[in-house]
């Protein structure tokens, strides 16, 4: 099988994106693995801090290892670990790949935690792939009204190029335009020609798209023309899972069995992430 740095190479080449769907149980991963086996097409779970919590990072990692052992091309992400205690949690399990989210520190502080967590991670497996994050990128992976959206939270292109340097990372997570979460009274809209310059900035590195829930499907194609290779979708996969079981406990209150009452909801994520990986391109590239 290949490896999930061979597929990054092979989708920022071919212009198509490896999709990048969050859990936190095992009836949802089971549902993005299927839906990703049965489109032919790569994908990335993952787990932020509190998932994490949730599951556990042994047993996620086990998990995810256990599909991986039965030939699927799926692999495991620490989304959003925002310090060198939690990332090295997930380093310690095993994850595949992670995701340090220095963000919301000062430039050069963002840049020696993201380095020695990349130093760290390297020494533990030099397979494992290493994100940074740079620029503010605001909201929560849940429904909100209003999320206030400004070019000056945005990734600079010239703090990209020194940032990458001056890390390693190998992926990273940029801000044009995008938010966490789905906003209710706004529009979310990416800004392609800022993503543009940041890419001209960095063009060796692959480039993730945070936030995907809430925008247009013309906008998350026009970022992967223009060079995003990895979306991140949360929000609209949670909200998919919790309005299926809501409705699923309403029409049938006294089933209590989990298997049987959770099944519509596995069914309503898997449809969606299936509608995503079409959108992003990666369908039968195994
Ligand atoms: O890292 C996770 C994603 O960026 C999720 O964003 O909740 O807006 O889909 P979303
Ligand atoms: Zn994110």
């Amino acid at each position: 099988m290949q490896t999930l740095k061979e597929y990054f190479i092979k989708a920022k080449k071919e212009k198509w994106a490896i999709g990048h769907f969050n859990f936190s149980t095992a009836d949802q991963l089971k549902a993005i693995v299927e839906a990703a086996a049965e489109l032919n097409s790569p994908v990335m779970v993952a787990t932020s801090e509190g998932e994490a919590s949730f599951v556990g990072y042994d047993q996620a990692a086990a998990l995810v290892a256990s599909y991986q052992k039965e030939g699927h091309a799926v692999w495991l992400n620490a989304d959003h670990h925002k310090s060198f205690e939690s990332v090295k949690k997930a380093i310690d399990a095993y994850y595949d790949t992670v995701l340090i989210d220095a963000s919301k520190l000062p430039f050069e502080e963002n840049i020696v935690l993201t380095k020695k967590v990349f130093d760290y991670a390297k020494s533990v497996n030099p397979e494992m792939m290493v994100e940074g994050e740079l620029g503010y990128l605001k909201g929560e992976s849940q429904i909100q009204e209003k999320v206030e959206i400004s070019p000056i939270d945005y990734t600079q292109p010239e703090q990209a190029t020194d940032f990458v340097v001056r890390t390693g990372v190998e992926r990273l997570a940029v801000v044009f335009g995008n938010i966490h979460g789905i906003v209710t009274e706004q529009e979310e809209k990416l800004d392609i020609e800022h993503l543009k310059k940041v890419a001209t900035a960095v063009p060796e590195i692959f480039l993730v798209l945070h936030g995907a829930s809430g925008l247009s499907d013309e906008d998350v194609k026009a970022a992967i023309s223009a060079g995003i290779s990895n979306v991140h979708i949360n929000t609209e996969l949670r909200v998919a899972y919790h309005d299926t079981l809501h409705a699923e406990l309403e029409k049938e209150p006294n089933q209590t069995t989990p298997y049987k009452f959770l099944a519509s909801s596995q069914d309503a994520m898997k449809e969606l992430v299936k509608k995503k990986l079409e959108l992003f391109g990666s369908v039968d590239k195994i």
